[in-house]
């Protein structure tokens, strides 16, 4: 349907890097605009090039800092909306506050919902995310979402590691499980979960390990880390019990010093994540970074050809 209009890929400020290389790996020329940010922190974004009647993408993970790349993407929303684009999809490989998704005390907002309905009032026609922390976020938009799993790219680096055997999948915690259950299928092997008690936002107990890691490697996925205590704590608990090697492996990292540091300390061999976010892990933190650059590239592509999705995670 709107394979005849012409495509448009833009960046905000948050990951120019991803943007580019996503334009590369489809052949497509970055849009021209301008992101800037004023001393009291307010956007001022513009787009240098015509765009009426095209189908527009926007790329901008709303990582650190969070709102204000939310801000700006809502900012650049408005101006391609109101430069009459034919469609906009909003390209949000890391989908920040999804953690706030639920009322699970009183008084306390939802504030990935008023997130999925800022981005709709602003104009967004679809969005294309990945891994979000929980699928039902998907529900919290009332237009077309198209998640991506960083699955396909994680595997491949996994599968060319020597010496993996015997594995075992483990989540690191309960609510991860379908995640864990998803790579477990893929790669025929067992699955184990930790479950742990949040004490704050930086410090976790794993309580039990439910499954079996003695004499096995095993590898810890979850949706995302940023202390790392929940991933350096299920490291612990499954060399408690007797496993050889701990990986970990998580579709998006937003780590601060004190997760660098965790990982550094910890039991954990090598943490594999993506670029959905612009990391730079420091040298010697264990940390390999994949590029999801061609997923989102051909997702993209898809939308715009008006392609299956979901075809991208059949095998
Ligand atoms: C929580 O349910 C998430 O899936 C992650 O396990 C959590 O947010 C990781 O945070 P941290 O690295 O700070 O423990």
């Amino acid at each position: 349907m709107f394979a005849h209009y012409e495509m448009k890929i833009f960046s905000g400020s948050a990951h120019p890097e991803l943007a580019r290389r996503i334009c590369d790996s489809i052949y497509q020329p970055l849009g021209d605009s301008t992101s800037v940010s004023f001393s009291d922190g307010e956007s001022k974004v513009r787009i240098n090039e015509d765009i009426r009647g095209r189908d527009v993408f926007l790329v901008q993970p709303t990582s650190g800092p969070a709102n204000q790349h939310i801000m700006e993407l809502l900012i650049m929303v408005d101006a391609v909306r109101r430069a009459s684009a034919a469609r906009i999809t909003a390209v949000i490989p890391y989908f920040g506050y999804a953690r706030q998704d639920r009322k699970d005390r009183p008084r306390v907002p939802i504030t990935a919902k008023l997130v999925a309905n800022l981005l709709t009032a602003a104009g967004v026609n679809r969005v294309l995310t990945m891994d979000l922390h929980a699928q039902q976020i998907q529900g919290f938009f009332d237009i077309q979402v198209d998640h991506l799993y960083a699955r396909p790219v994680m595997l491949r680096y996994l599968r060319a590691k020597p010496d993996l055997d015997p594995l075992v999948v483990c989540s690191p915690d309960v609510g991860g499980l379908k995640m864990g259950e998803a790579y477990s299928q893929a790669l025929g092997v067992g699955l184990a979960t930790v479950a742990k008690r949040r004490k704050s936002d930086t410090e976790v107990d794993p309580l039990y390990l439910i499954g079996e890691v003695k004499d096995r490697n095993v590898f810890l996925i979850d949706d995302l880390t940023s202390t790392a205590g929940t991933l350096t704590s299920a490291a612990r608990i499954c060399k408690e019990h007797g496993a050889k090697h701990v990986f970990a492996g998580v579709s998006h990292a937003v780590l601060g010093e004190l997760g660098y540091q965790r990982l550094r300390d910890s039991e954990i061999t090598e943490l594999i994540t993506t670029n959905s976010t612009p990391i730079a892990p420091p040298p010697g933190s264990k940390v390999e970074v994949l590029c999801i650059a061609s997923l989102l590239g051909e997702a993209i592509k898809r939308i715009h050809n008006d392609e299956s999705i979901s075809s991208l995670f059949e095998h």
